[in-house]
């Protein structure tokens, strides 16, 4: 099968066997990029209009009891400056963004056991009281069914837990063995099933992957269906063991971005911060690929040289206000227009109309 007649099956829902997404992952010109693209473009435009939706960060805490291979904030990384923001500082984040427009704020932080459930559901009540038109999304790792139900309960919205790799020797490749795939899998199920809308993903170009990898990290999203999806090039960290690693490609993760739009038509895809990191208009390209998505920093200055997960992290100075103003131009530079609100996905904005 030729790469054309690869992207036209995925296009028409007609699913491919893992190795002919192998073969199109594994090589393609950039004219096929450019077709992949343009048609999830399409895609996105249909479903979402030429719109971009923010999503405000706050990396809260970068303390983290796991030891992922590729984290710089790994607990093994002793040169990493640790923090944590006390429950008033996140508020602060969130009302600073607030004023600027931002309508989902996104608590991430490494699994840091401090953050107890009591601890974890004061602060999303907290900010569930202060802002009740605001989406709220947790990226805080792996915790236990009756955590993610209290959190639920307290007023989250969303959970982003990428799967990382979707194939478990591959998955035992980037993590120590405490950490297993069948946990975070387990996790995501047990998220669907208490009602969030759920984000998984993973790295492109990670050690070790394959384009087969690749292919199978597609057709679990497949049959998955994640509400969200976070996928961005691995980039190395140099205090971790993978220091000497190749990262991963602007292009490889375009064509990611393209195929996922294209499988799931609805569903909402950054184009992620590593993308920005590895291309300085790294963002701008994912949206032509079919993202529909930013996610800027709302952390305190002060912390965000310190949530560094990858070396050269994207990093801006600016003021939620000024950050969106960018952003908007950027945006506005390839055509397209910020949109302030919720943005949830459409069966959950649907639900929202009806009054569930
Ligand atoms: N390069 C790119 N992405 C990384 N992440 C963690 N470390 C790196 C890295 N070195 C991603 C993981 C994690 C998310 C929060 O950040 O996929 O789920």
């Amino acid at each position: 099968m030729h790469n054309i007649e690869r992207i036209d099956a995925v296009a028409q829902d007609r699913m491919l066997p893992a190795e002919e997404l192998a073969g199109l992952l594994g090589s393609f010109t950039d004219e096929e990029l450019e077709y992949a693209s343009s048609l999830a473009r399409a895609v996105a435009q249909r479903v979402f209009g030429k719109k971009v939706y923010l999503r405000g960060i706050v990396e809260f805490t970068n303390y983290c009891r796991n030891n992922c291979l590729y984290c710089g904030i790994r607990r093994d990384n002793k040169n990493a400056c640790r923090y944590r923001l006390s429950q008033e500082e996140t508020l602060t984040c969130c009302r600073d963004g607030y004023a600027a427009g931002f309508r989902t704020f996104v608590l991430q932080g490494g699994e840091d056991p401090w953050y107890s459930d009591e601890r974890m559901c004061e602060i999303v009540s907290a900010i569930r009281a202060e802002f009740p038109d605001c989406a709220i999304t947790l990226s805080l790792g792996e915790r236990s069914e009756e955590s993610y139900r209290r959190l639920k309960q307290a007023g989250a919205d969303r959970y982003l837990l990428r799967h990382e790799t979707a194939d478990a020797a591959h998955y035992a490749l980037l993590h120590p063995a405490e950490q297993t795939l069948q946990n975070r899998m387990d996790c995501l199920h047990t998220l669907r099933a208490l009602g969030y809308q759920v984000g998984c993903g993973c790295m492109v170009g990670s050690p070790f992957q394959t384009p087969l990898h690749l292919a199978k990290d597609l057709l679990f999203m497949a049959e998955f269906r994640p509400h969200m999806i976070g996928l961005g090039p691995f980039i190395p960290h140099h205090d971790t063991p993978f220091r000497d690693e190749a990262a991963g490609t602007v292009r490889q993760s375009l064509m990611l971005l393209a195929l996922c739009r294209l499988m799931l038509p609805e569903v909402l895809l950054p184009a992620t911060t590593a993308l920005g990191t590895l291309d300085p208009i790294g963002r701008e390209r994912g949206i032509l690929a079919g993202a529909n998505v930013i996610m800027p920093n709302l952390s305190p200055v002060s912390v965000r040289k310190k949530y560094m997960l990858y070396d050269n992290k994207l990093f801006s100075g600016d003021d939620p206000e000024t950050c969106r103003r960018a952003l908007e131009q950027r945006v506005a530079s390839i055509g397209y227009q910020v949109v302030m609100g919720r943005g949830d996905h459409p069966a959950f904005a649907a639900d929202a109309r009806k009054g569930n």
